[in-house]
Protein backbone atom coordinates (compact mmCIF):
# COMPACT_ATOMS: atom_id res chain seq x y z
CA UNK A 1 0.00 0.00 0.00
CA UNK A 2 1.34 3.80 -0.95
CA UNK A 3 1.50 5.37 2.19
CA UNK A 4 3.64 8.12 1.23
CA UNK A 5 2.40 9.80 -2.36
CA UNK A 6 4.78 12.80 -2.46
CA UNK A 7 7.51 9.91 -2.88
CA UNK A 8 5.94 7.19 -3.40
CA UNK A 9 7.01 4.94 -0.52
CA UNK A 10 4.97 1.95 0.83
CA UNK A 11 4.14 0.45 3.91
CA UNK A 12 6.57 -2.39 2.76
CA UNK A 13 8.93 -0.07 2.33
CA UNK A 14 8.60 1.40 5.67
CA UNK A 15 8.58 -1.90 7.62
CA UNK A 16 11.28 -2.78 6.03
CA UNK A 17 13.17 0.08 7.32
CA UNK A 18 12.17 0.20 10.53
CA UNK A 19 13.07 -4.20 10.67
CA UNK A 20 16.26 -2.43 9.60
CA UNK A 21 16.42 -0.45 13.06
CA UNK A 22 15.25 2.99 11.59
CA UNK A 23 14.67 5.14 14.50
CA UNK A 24 11.01 6.03 14.85
CA UNK A 25 9.03 8.28 12.46
CA UNK A 26 12.43 10.07 12.18
CA UNK A 27 14.50 7.53 10.77
CA UNK A 28 11.50 6.56 8.72
CA UNK A 29 11.71 10.04 7.36
CA UNK A 30 15.28 10.09 7.12
CA UNK A 31 16.05 6.56 5.24
CA UNK A 32 12.90 7.06 2.72
CA UNK A 33 11.87 10.33 2.57
CA UNK A 34 8.24 9.45 3.22
CA UNK A 35 6.95 12.41 5.27
CA UNK A 36 9.43 15.08 3.86
CA UNK A 37 7.06 16.38 1.43
CA UNK A 38 3.21 17.53 2.23
CA UNK A 39 3.47 16.05 6.05
CA UNK A 40 0.38 14.23 4.36
CA UNK A 41 1.45 10.72 5.47
CA UNK A 42 3.00 11.60 9.44
CA UNK A 43 -0.18 10.25 10.93
CA UNK A 44 0.30 6.90 9.32
CA UNK A 45 4.15 6.81 9.34
CA UNK A 46 3.42 7.44 13.27
CA UNK A 47 0.93 4.63 13.48
CA UNK A 48 3.44 2.28 11.50
CA UNK A 49 5.74 2.86 14.10
CA UNK A 50 3.61 2.72 17.43
CA UNK A 51 2.56 -0.66 16.34
CA UNK A 52 6.13 -1.62 15.73
CA UNK A 53 6.70 -0.85 19.36
CA UNK A 54 4.22 -2.67 20.22
CA UNK A 55 5.02 -5.69 18.44
CA UNK A 56 8.51 -5.57 19.46
CA UNK A 57 7.19 -4.59 23.11
CA UNK A 58 5.22 -8.09 23.07
CA UNK A 59 8.10 -10.15 21.50
CA UNK A 60 10.03 -8.65 24.62
CA UNK A 61 7.86 -9.54 27.15
CA UNK A 62 7.18 -12.78 25.55
CA UNK A 63 10.99 -13.47 25.62
CA UNK A 64 10.81 -12.80 29.50
CA UNK A 65 7.59 -15.30 30.39
CA UNK A 66 9.73 -17.96 28.33
CA UNK A 67 12.75 -17.34 29.94
CA UNK A 68 10.90 -17.46 33.39
S1 LIG B 1 2.24 12.11 1.31
FE1 LIG B 1 4.07 11.82 2.39
S2 LIG B 1 4.98 13.76 2.43
FE2 LIG B 1 3.21 14.04 1.20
Amino acid sequence: MLVCHCHRVTDTRIAQTLAAGADGVRGVVRATRAGSGCGGCIPVLRQLCAERAAASSCALHADEVMAG
